[in-house]
């Protein structure tokens, strides 16, 4: 396992997935882009011999806690190996002067090794432009990256990127991906998916419907989070999903109305009837069929 000389934190951390590990709740869209790379990946021999080189390289860009890390680990278990994640904080908190060998030992390992390469947090790199004594240093280890990446035989394993900013990544970084990958927050179909995942049943169909209309901007890590909390409150107070229900609503008659309304809008659009719209949100049907006409 490379090492930083200096210190000994290990560059790599490797990770190794269950089998029927849960896949990541994932756009259409995105799941077919990840399908393709796995695809691609376990085909390497037939395309290779077709003269077609599998993508060897795939970037994935959006806000923190939409599933870029979880998907990567996802794309290694399906690939059947495990994820070597490179870690550019212990790589670049090293001696000036040694990111560049440091990032060579950790690519040297991971290109002998049946694994999927995993290049977290990317504009770690970008962010630290700012700081001038490291401007060479910075120069350097961008140089030494793109080497790498350009060195990398089709024949080894995958690389995956990812970064939440895309725009402080070095265009020369982007250009040598072969795709990237948009992941986002998702929309109320998919956190309500979520939402019923992680509530493992102790949920009822209101509740996630009501939970969902009423996060809209949330991560998949913000709605975990919160779905955890309510569980966890739910077998200290002994509360039964029904109850859980009647304290979900309550928190939603809290609000204030124009947040009422947006909730009720976004019941309206997945499904849900007037009535029970107006049971849920404690605004009346006849200002809820006004507002809706006026929509
Ligand atoms: N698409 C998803 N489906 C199911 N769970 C998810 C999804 N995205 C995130 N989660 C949950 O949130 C946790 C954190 O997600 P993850 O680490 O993959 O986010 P990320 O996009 O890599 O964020 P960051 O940019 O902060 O690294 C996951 O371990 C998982 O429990
Ligand atoms: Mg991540």
């Amino acid at each position: 396992m490379p090492v930083d000389t200096d210190s000994r934190l290990p560059l790599l951390r490797i990770e190794r997935f269950d089998q029927g590990a849960a896949a990541p709740i994932l756009a259409p869209k995105v799941r077919d882009a990840l399908a393709q790379i796995v695809d691609e990946r376990s085909h390497r021999d037939q395309l290779l011999r077709a003269g077609l080189a599998p993508s060897r390289a795939a970037l994935f860009v959006g806000p923190p806690g939409v599933g870029k890390t979880m998907a990567a680990g996802w794309i290694a278990q399906s690939l059947g190996v495990p994820l070597a994640i490179l870690d550019l904080s212990s790589v670049m908190s090293s001696l000036l002067g040694k990111t560049g060998i440091n990032l060579r030992y950790a690519f040297d390992y991971a290109k002998q090794s049946e694994c999927v390469l995993f290049l977290d947090e990317l504009d770690a790199i970008a962010k630290r432009r700012g700081d001038d004594s490291d401007v060479g240093e910075l120069k350097r280890l961008v140089t030494v990256l793109l080497q790498q990446i350009d060195d990398w035989p089709s024949s080894a394993g995958l690389v995956l990127g990812a970064t939440n900013h895309p725009d402080l990544l070095d265009p020369a970084v982007w250009r040598r991906f072969d795709t990237s990958v948009p992941f986002d927050v998702p929309g109320i179909e998919l956190r309500a998916q979520a939402i019923e995942r992680f509530g493992d049943g102790m949920l009822t169909p209101v509740s996630v419907a009501t939970l969902a209309a009423s996060t809209d901007g949330a991560s998949f890590s913000d709605l975990e989070r919160q779905i955890l909390r309510l569980r966890r409150n739910a077998v200290i107070h002994e509360t039964s999903a029904a109850q859980l229900e009647d304290a979900v609503l309550a928190d939603v008659r809290k609000l204030d109305l124009p947040e009422r309304l947006r909730i009720a809008m976004a019941l309206n659009g997945s499904g849900r009837s007037q009535r029970q719209i107006s049971s849920i949100t404690g605004i009346s049907r006849d200002t809820l069929r006004k507002h809706l006409a006026r929509t």
